[in-house]
């Protein structure tokens, strides 16, 4: 049985004629970049979030980077961003002119460890942006708390957190803006690129949606130096009808976290763990093991597919060499990288794929633990002794 790790077929032919449906009213219309559709898009998504504005755009990198821009963040400044997170978040703040300054992982959650973020602190400082990583919310209430104590903007990156939500709150909704990606794989995911910048202040939102669109609110007028970062009309169509599922797609991650949790109970693996004040939406379901390379090997050999998210944190990234970090500057998020592993959940995934990729686990553990028995009494792995 093989078993991919993503399967955005299976979800493309569940919706196949409401999504064709959707994709004619563009050509119909011919509305390919903005439109009504994205429009509509922005307004759907804005209220299941519980945000006043959503403003579509390209991609979720495109949204961390026009929030950062709008809010007059640029050179000379510097962004909280945790270690261990996808290069992204680190890279918008440094392509607007900023200094990412990196906070570690915190073992449990795997999101930035807020005991760790008042340190990075400093005259510079101008925002912090807390990761809602692998689908899981970062502890916001003492990250909102810093933000207020030191005048910091707080951006959520959401893009791996579609419906996730904080003590009951969707996040999304909680930073002086929140970025979303709707890249193909994520919870909510287009037919290409796509993200969204939301928020409640009517000024950002505005200033977001003309920096997309070259500055400009109205035809041919510019009133700033923006960029062409635009969302397209198939991918808010797409998204409306996507968004309509997304809840009992979440449910059906959840079940499968559930069931994933139940069948590796007592091997070794640390198994993700739902944080208490949090309501995971398991955009990835993240193992922890010291054999993790062995454990990957064996699992492609059974033909399930995985993932390493990620196997560099960001201040090891040669692309960060210029900062001066080493190895044991962010030892938790080091220890992540070498030892996390993303077993295969999407909604269409069934009971009997997940117990198989449960049962190879199991199968690899015991194995080794045979090994490890025969090799301590001197026979071989089959039980025989060695001559
Ligand atoms: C945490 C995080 N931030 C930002 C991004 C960037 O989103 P995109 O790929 O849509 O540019 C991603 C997605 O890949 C992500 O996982």
């Amino acid at each position: 049985m093989n078993i991919p790790f993503v399967d955005l077929r299976a979800q493309h032919l569940a919706l196949k004629s409401e999504i064709d449906e959707a994709i004619a009213r563009v050509i119909e219309n011919s509305s390919f970049i903005l439109g009504r559709e994205v429009e509509r898009f922005e307004r759907e998504f804005a209220a299941y979030i519980g945000a006043r504005f959503c403003v579509g755009v390209s991609s979720g990198t495109a949204a961390l980077q026009l929030a950062l821009i709008a809010l007059g963040i640029g050179p000379g400044d510097e962004v909280i961003v945790p270690a261990n997170t996808f290069f992204a978040t680190a890279e918008a703040v440094s392509n607007v002119g900023a200094r990412p300054v990196f906070v570690d992982a915190d073992p449990a959650a795997y999101t930035i460890d807020v005991g760790k973020i008042e340190a990075a602190i400093n005259a510079r400082t101008r925002a912090i942006i807390p990761v809602h990583l692998y689908g899981q919310p970062a502890d916001l209430d003492p990250i909102l708390e810093l933000g207020k104590r030191y005048g910091l903007l707080v951006i959520e990156d959401a893009a791996q957190a579609h419906g996730a939500r904080y003590r009951g709150k969707k996040v999304g909704s909680f930073g002086v803006v929140s970025c979303f990606s709707f890249y193909p794989g994520k919870n909510l995911g287009a037919f290409g690129e796509g993200g969204a910048v939301l928020t409640d202040d009517a000024e950002i939102a505005r200033r977001v949606a003309m920096l997309r669109d070259h500055g400009s609110e109205r035809k041919y007028h510019h009133e700033l130096i923006g960029y062409n970062l635009r969302m397209e009309g198939i991918q808010g169509a797409v998204l409306s009808v996507k968004l309509r599922y997304l809840d009992q797609w979440n449910e059906l991650r959840r079940a499968h976290a559930a069931l994933y949790g139940e069948l590796l109970q007592g091997t070794p693996l640390i198994l993700p763990k739902e944080m208490p004040y949090a309501y995971h939406v398991y955009h990835l379901y993240v193992v922890q093991s010291e054999a993790r390379d062995a454990l990957r090997a064996a699992l492609t050999e059974a033909g399930v597919q995985t993932g390493i998210h990620y196997p560099v944190p960001i201040h090891l990234q040669p692309a960060y060499r210029s900062l001066g970090h080493r190895r044991g500057d962010f030892p938790e998020a080091e220890r992540q990288a070498e030892r996390v592993l993303s077993l295969p959940i999407y909604p269409e995934l069934t009971a009997e794929q997940i117990a198989r990729v449960a049962e190879v686990c199991r199968e690899f553990f015991a194995m080794t633990e045979r090994h490890r028995l025969s090799s301590a009494c001197g026979a071989n792995a089959d039980g025989r002794r060695r001559p």
